[in-house]
C-alpha cells in the first residue's frame, strides 16, 4: 500500500486585479445571471468562454419543473462552443453566481458533472482551459485547468477503444 497526495493549485486574487481580458470576460458571466432561468432554485448562474479567436460565448442555467432535465451555466455555454465552433479552441472560462434567496460567502465553484463536461473539451483541444469563479464581491479564484478541480477524473483513455 502507498498514499501518494495530490496538490491543488488556485490562486485567490480581486476582480480589480485582473487582466483586461480576463474582467472582460468574468463581467460578461456576470451580466449573464440577469437572463437565468432559476424559478426553482432561485441560485443564478452565469459562464462565459473565451474562444481562441476572441470569441465570446455565454449561457446561464436553464432549470425545468423535471428538476435533473435542467442545465448547469458551464454546460449550456460549453456545448454551444462545442456544437457550432467545434474546431475552436476554449481558452477560459468564467462562472458567476448569486442566489435570490440568501447571501454567500464561499465563491461557487462547478458542479461535478460541469468539472467532466470541461474536462471533455480540454482533453478534446489537447489544451488547458483556464477557470475564473467570480463572487458578487469581486474575490475571484482562478484555476489553470479543470484537473486542479476533478484530480484522477475519468479519461477516455480509461475506455481502451479511444
Ligand atoms: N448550477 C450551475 O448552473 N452551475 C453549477 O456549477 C452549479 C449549479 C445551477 C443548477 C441549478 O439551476 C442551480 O444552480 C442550483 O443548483
Amino acid at each position: 500500500m502507498s498514499e501518494k497526495k495530490i496538490i491543488t493549485k488556485y490562486v485567490k486574487t480581486d476582480f480589480d486585479l485582473l487582466t483586461n481580458s480576463d474582467k472582460t470576460l468574468v463581467l460578461k458571466a456576470k451580466s449573464m445571471l440577469k437572463s437565468a432561468y432559476a424559478p426553482y432554485s432561485g441560485f443564478l448562474v452565469g459562464a462565459s468562454l473565451l474562444l481562441e479567436n476572441g470569441k465570446i460565448i455565454s449561457g446561464n442555467n436553464q432549470e425545468n419543473v423535471a428538476y435533473p432535465s435542467g442545465l448547469c451555466a458551464e454546460r449550456v455555454a460549453i456545448y454551444y462552443a462545442g456544437a457550432q465552433f467545434p474546431n475552436l479552441k476554449i481558452k477560459k472560462i468564467a462562472i458567476s453566481a448569486i442566489s435570490k434567496k440568501f447571501n454567500f460567502t464561499d465563491i461557487v465553484s462547478p458542479c461535478g458533472s460541469c468539472r467532466q463536461a470541461i474536462a471533455e473539451y480540454e482533453i478534446k483541444q489537447e489544451d488547458n482551459i483556464k477557470i475564473l469563479l467570480h463572487h458578487s464581491n469581486d474575490n475571484i479564484i482562478i484555476v489553470n485547468s479543470v484537473s486542479d478541480l476533478l484530480p484522477l477524473m475519468f479519461k477516455s483513455k480509461d475506455l481502451k477503444n479511444f
